[in-house]
Parts: structure tokens; C-alpha cells; sequence
């Protein structure tokens, strides 16, 4: 029997590619520098493996709400209110089995086949799989190096066609580390007004902003919210990657959909890992506070280095925990692109980084510091010596 035409659209990871020849190398022995992960080297707080411990003891074991507990749904309404300051009932809030399932539920209650979603590239790689998934379209404008990677109305404006349903907006961004200012946000969202556009406004990192704070576009006004998704996690702010935990928050006719959808899906997400998320919720931001400062340094250091690596250029990232150099200038003989390029980093130098046109932008590479400065240090004194020996 042959798989469906949607399945068949879709790409596996590029990634996939350096991570297998990574762990190849690892099971040899050999080993690798990893600036692959796209989670921080942190563990999960105690008081919120003791709160998900204490929903077991107490046989807090049972499906919950397809919208998740309402305490928990109170709790983040009350967090983007007091810290995003945007306004949302519980009733709009949807707990979701990480921000992934959630994005992904926002393109199957949004798009009709034919359907278009800007995002902004270099994307994060799942939006467009998804998009496919729904039977969307997207169109994908490059922002530019030297705007530092920012999406912009403009860009946004040049963007639109008669289909367009959708953008997104990802700021800091992955892969990029690209922060909108809010002066930007205020036109993009302008742009979005005039043209009946919604925004779906992924806000995984948006405990990881080192320039200026944070900006909700959905905070803008009353009228952008309602126009809004915002979309968040428990995953990057407090380390919980594998407890699959985010939320959507959308004007009530979204939310409903979202968790009608859940409903005839995921069910809900698992009952203790809320628990445990609702003591994250009680902690005033401190956790996020104290990774945000110790990625900052090693986002310093890391820029300051790749920089004076003859050849390679590396904007300095505002948010989120990669930086995004760019390799060009050793795109020529046998390295004929940046999957090359990553291929012969993990060959030669053993350490292993994802290709730009994984994320829709060739020539560049993506790194990760969310690794001990111990890693970062060396992977980068491997990468000089390996690069040293390309230049001959
Ligand atoms: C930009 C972006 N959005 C969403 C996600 C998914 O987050 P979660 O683990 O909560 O599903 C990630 C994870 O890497 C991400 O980088």
C-alpha cells in the first residue's frame, strides 16, 4: 500500500544527516563536540521534578481537561498578563504537549488546502513540514545578514498575495538569534491589520533576550491580540524539553478549536508533568533568569571567537541560544556547500554543527551554545585548526 501524498511532501530532518554520523563516531569512541542541541544543558529545576513527584504520590494519574487543568491554564494567563502583558481569560489559554503539537494544531484549525503562511526564513525546520501537513502553502523571504537576520514589514508587505492567511513570527529566533524590535513589531503588525492577516507568534525563547526585554506582539493592542496565537513553552524557559509542555494563547473561537482538536488527538497533555509546570509557573522567573545570564557569556565569547576566525562571519545574536556564522568564503573545491562544510567540521575536527539550508539558508551554519563553556572552548579550538588547514 502506498503511504499518502501528505506523508510523502514531507522532508526528513536535514539534520538528521550529522547527527547520525555524530553518534556513529561517538559509538566508535571518537569524541564529538556537539553544537547540535536545541535544548539547555541545564536540568530541570527540584521544585518542579518534587511538584510532578507529588501529583504521582497523589494519583494526580488520570486524563485531565483536553485543555489541560485549569490551574495551570489560570497560571499562564496570569503570567502573560503580569509578564507579557497581554490580556487573556483562562478560557483562551490551551495547555498543549509542547509548542510544537501546538503550532501544529494552529495550522489544522487555520488552513483551508492552498492556504499561504509567511515564514520568514532561516526558519525553524518544522514550520513548513507542518504547513505541508495541513495542506498549506508558504512562502519563505530570506531576511538579510546584515539586518541581522530581523523579519520586517517590509519584507512582510512584499510577501503578501491574495492567499496569504498567515505569517510567523519568531522572535528570538531559531535558528538565528534574531530579535524584532518592538518599533518593527508595531509595522508588522500594522501590515497584518490592513491585510486580515493573523499572526502565530512562536515565543519559545522568550526567557533568552539579552539586548532588551522581551515584546508580545499580541501586547501591542487590543486589535493585534485578536489577531494573534501566542505561542510558548515550558521546554527552553525551565529546561523541560522532555516533559512536553507549551500552550497556545487565541481569542476564544481559536482556543476552543485547539482544544476540540486535542481532544480527538493527544487527548491532553500528561496530567503529572502539569503539576510539575505549575510550580515552574510560582518561581517569578528566577531559573529562566539564571540560564539567560550564563548563555549570555558564552554567547559573548562565542561570537568573539567565530569572528576572528579568518573567513567566517558571525552577526552577534540578541535571544536564544545559537549563533548563525556565516562560511561562504569556504564554499569553493571539495566543500561545494554548507553541508560540506559541516560534514568535513565533523570529519576533521570531530565536532558536529547543522547546515544553514536546513533552516532554508545556504552558506551558513547553525551552533548551539546551550554546551558547557569546557565544549564550547575546545570546539572552537578545533574548529581554528581544522579550518587553518583548509586555507593551507
Ligand atoms: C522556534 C521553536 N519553536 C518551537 C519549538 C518546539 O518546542 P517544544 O519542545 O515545546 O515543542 C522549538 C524547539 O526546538 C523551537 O526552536
Amino acid at each position: 500500500m502506498e503511504l499518502s501524498e501528505r506523508i510523502k511532501k514531507v522532508k526528513p530532518s536535514a539534520t538528521l544527516v550529522i547527527t547520525a554520523k555524530a553518534n556513529e563516531l561517538r559509538k566508535k569512541g571518537i569524541d564529538v563536540i556537539g553544537f547540535g542541541a536545541g535544548e539547555p544543558d541545564f536540568d530541570t529545576p527540584d521544585y518542579v521534578k518534587e511538584g510532578a513527584i507529588r501529583a504521582l504520590k497523589e494519583g494526580k494519574t488520570k486524563y485531565t481537561p483536553s485543555a489541560g487543568i485549569p490551574e495551570l491554564r489560570e497560571g499562564v494567563a496570569e503570567k502573560l498578563k503580569n509578564v507579557n502583558k497581554i490580556q487573556y481569560l483562562p478560557s483562551e489559554v490551551v495547555i498543549t504537549p509542547g509548542a510544537k503539537m501546538g503550532l501544529y494544531e494552529i495550522f489544522a484549525v487555520l488552513l483551508n488546502p492552498e492556504d499561504e503562511v509567511i515564514v520568514p526564513a532561516p526558519y525553524w525546520v518544522s514550520y513548513t513540514e507542518q504547513i505541508k501537513l495541513c495542506d498549506g502553502k508558504y512562502k519563505t523571504p530570506l531576511t538579510s545578514e546584515e539586518n541581522g537576520f530581523v523579519f520586517t514589514a517590509d519584507l512582510l508587505r512584499e510577501s503578501i498575495t491574495e492567499k496569504t492567511k498567515a505569517v510567523v513570527i519568531n522572535t528570538p529566533s531559531n535558528p538565528t538569534g534574531a530579535v524584532i524590535p518592538k518599533k518593527e513589531l508595531e509595522r508588522i503588525a500594522e501590515v497584518c491589520l490592513e491585510n486580515n492577516i493573523m499572526i502565530i507568534s512562536d515565543e519559545c525563547y522568550e526567557e533568552f533576550s539579552y539586548d532588551e526585554p522581551h515584546v508580545s506582539i499580541a501586547s501591542l493592542s487590543k486589535e493585534v491580540r485578536d489577531i494573534t496565537f501566542t505561542v510558548g513553552a515550558f521546554s527552553k524557559s525551565y529546561s523541560m524539553t522532555g516533559w512536553r509542555l507549551g500552550w497556545v494563547a487565541s481569542p476564544e473561537k481559536f482556543a476552543k478549536a485547539i482544544a476540540s482538536m486535542q481532544s480527538q488527538t493527544v487527548s491532553n497533555p500528561t496530567s503529572f508533568a502539569q503539576y510539575g509546570a505549575l510550580e515552574a509557573l510560582k518561581d517569578g522567573g528566577k531559573f529562566p533568569k539564571m540560564m539567560r545570564q550564563e548563555f549570555m557569556k558564552r554567547r559573548d565569547y562565542i561570537v568573539e571567537e567565530l569572528n576572528s576566525i579568518e573567513g567566517i562571519k558571525c552577526v552577534k545574536p540578541q535571544g536564544a541560544f545559537y549563533v548563525f556564522p556565516n562560511i561562504t568564503e569556504y564554499v569553493k573545491g571539495n566543500i561545494k556547500n554548507d553541508v560540506d562544510f559541516a560534514s568535513y567540521l565533523l570529519e576533521e575536527a570531530k565536532v558536529a554543527v547543522v547546515p544553514g539550508s536546513a533552516f532554508g539558508a545556504e552558506g551558513y551554519i547553525r551552533m548551539s551554545y546551550a554546551t558547557s563553556m569546557d565544549n564550547i572552548k575546545e570546539g572552537l579550538k578545533r574548529i581554528k585548526e581544522a579550518l587553518a588547514k583548509l586555507r593551507g
